[in-house]
């Protein structure tokens, strides 16, 4: 066991079970997640244009008649099978795109007070610019909004969970000096579309994790090989656009649809392998490197990107000869531009990470060389099928309090949480880690005034986790993918947080008797 955890036993056993308070405050909200690939299915659906267009003009635009356009993991699944565990694909997934009204039913089962969803950009823009709109999937989406409203569940929207329009890949994809553009105008026409009643808007889902396309010629698209570059040109242009698609609402929809916007990002919460000096900068390093990196230009006093990042990676570029840092530089005006422009914090927390100082490395430059440190998980965590999950509660307390620590006591949402397994129905792991964490959650509020407004948990149906195909399961409820009928069981884990959102209390005998 490492020092500060078993300071935080010590501390832990100051206090008996009794003396935590398990009881949710008034107005904390419970939800639960899930993204368009990994649930929607109809990939290549058809369907028709919003305006009738001229005879000459359909002509031109024969997508506009296809329906949804293909998007980057499309291509992929189709193009590189071997990339996927299952070689499966999202074709037709948990074929929500036809049993919405089934997903909302369980939701609605369950207790949820939010549902968050991704719109699938290619499904309405199959072209990914607006020069076609495809009627049907703007239909779709509003169904499915129609529908959770009547039953008294708000939707929380990502505008973008991985699925890049493949027309916008070949025209430069994320990198490409247009992005922002096109992003701005697939924001205008979901505030138009959709902000009378959606609210809560999240503009990208994990840019932390989809960087990785820039990375290496890998399972994730587009699959280009330039670590410690791409990953950071990737992130420039994603916080830009970001911030184009806030102050558009705040230029032309906000007074009237009077919306929250923020960005889901992502963390491994990093704890020190010892208590030496070293380890406990490589910590704080490592949390600045991944989280700050997003979090910083966004939510700091100053913005742009955390100092220590700067300092290394512009001193690595200069050591490997470069005229220039690798990490590119937003100047004042975009600094100013890209911050505050978030309502409330968006958080998705899973696992944590031990962390420790390493020496230079001689590795290729990456993001990861630059920040000379090591992470890796205690052996004595329980590790679940995905090998980067461990059963880690501690992690959701010490992330809420980094986080608002550094970020002025910003309001969090906690966007995703979730445990993975290979579909038992009878998914006790999954309720203990859900109770657990939000255990921690509720330590977070009541002893570190944390301001929290609530928890997803992802997901709520077994879904494709991406390259892992269906061999890892996070949903509270079971789907038979071989069945046609994609039949959804609930698991015990459904059950369980039916009644902890009925009792607003966390179950006792879930609960740990001590705190790691
Ligand atoms: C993060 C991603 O947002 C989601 O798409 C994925 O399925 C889960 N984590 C689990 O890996």
């Amino acid at each position: 066991m490492r020092a500060p955890q078993l300071l935080l036993l010590l501390l832990a056993f100051g206090r008996s079970q009794a003396a935590r308070n398990t009881t949710f405050p008034e107005g904390f909200l419970f939800g639960a997640a899930t993204a368009a690939y990994q649930v929607e299915g109809a990939w290549n659906t058809s369907g028709q244009c919003l305006q009738p267009l001229p005879l000459w003009l359909m002509l031109q635009y024969r997508e506009c008649i296809a329906g949804k356009g293909e998007h980057i993991w499309d291509r992929m699944v189709h193009t590189r099978p071997n990339c996927i565990a299952d070689r499966t694909s999202g074709d037709v997934a948990a074929d929500s795109y036809h049993k919405y009204k089934e997903d909302v039913k369980l939701l609605k089962d369950v207790g949820f007070n939010f549902y968050r969803f991704s719109i699938s950009w290619a499904r309405i823009l199959p072209k990914g610019d607006v020069s076609v709109i495809n009627k049907d999937g703007i239909d779709y989406y509003n169904n499915l909004i129609n529908e959770l409203l009547a039953n008294n569940i708000q939707p929380v929207v990502t505008m973008y969970h991985w699925d890049l329009p493949q027309h916008l890949q070949d025209l430069g994809g994320l990198v490409g000096s247009a992005f922002g553009d096109y992003f701005e105008d697939y924001a205008r026409v979901l505030y138009t579309n959709f902000g009378d009643r959606v609210k809560w808007w999240l503009t990208f889902n994990e840019p932390g994790t989809f960087v990785d396309g820039y990375t290496s010629h890998g399972c994730v698209p587009p699959a280009v090989d330039a670590p410690g570059v791409g990953d950071y040109l990737v992130a420039h242009s994603i916080l830009k656009a970001h911030a184009r698609a806030y102050r558009l609402y705040d230029r032309e929809f906000r007074s009237e649809q009077k919306g929250n916007i923020s960005i889901a990002l992502s963390a491994g919460y990093g704890t020190p392998k010892t208590n030496s000096n070293a380890d406990i900068e490589a910590t704080e390093t490592f949390m600045q490197h991944s989280l700050g990196w997003f979090a910083h230009p966004i939510y700091s006093q100053e913005g742009d990107y955390p100092a220590v990042m700067k300092e290394r990676v512009a001193n690595n570029s200069k050591a490997e000869g470069l005229f220039r840092s690798r990490l590119p530089e937003f100047g004042e005006y975009w600094v100013n531009y890209i911050r505050g422009t978030a309502d409330f914090f968006g958080l998705n927390y899973y696992s944590s990470w031990v962390v420790s100082h390493v020496g230079s490395s001689l590795d290729r430059a990456s993001r990861w060389s630059d920040m000379d440190v090591m992470s890796s998980q205690d052996p004595g965590w329980t590790v679940s099928v995905a090998t980067w999950l461990a059963y880690t509660p501690f992690g959701m307390r010490g992330l809420l309090s980094w986080v608002s620590k550094n970020y002025n006591n910003t309001p969090i949402l906690i966007t995703e949480n979730g445990w993975a397994d290979t579909g038992e129905i009878n998914d006790t792991m999954r309720a203990k880690y859900y109770v657990n964490n939000l255990a921690h959650l509720l330590d977070a509020i009541y002893l570190d005034n944390v301001t929290v407004l609530g928890h997803t948990a992802w997901s709520i149906i077994d879904n494709f986790e991406w390259a892992q195909g269906y061999t890892q399961r996070f949903g509270l409820h079971h789907i038979d993918f071989n069945d046609p009928q994609r039949p959804r069981t609930p698991k015990e884990s459904a059950r369980v947080f039916a009644a902890l959102i009925k009792n607003r209390k966390l179950p006792e005998n879930y609960l740990d008797k001590v705190i790691e």
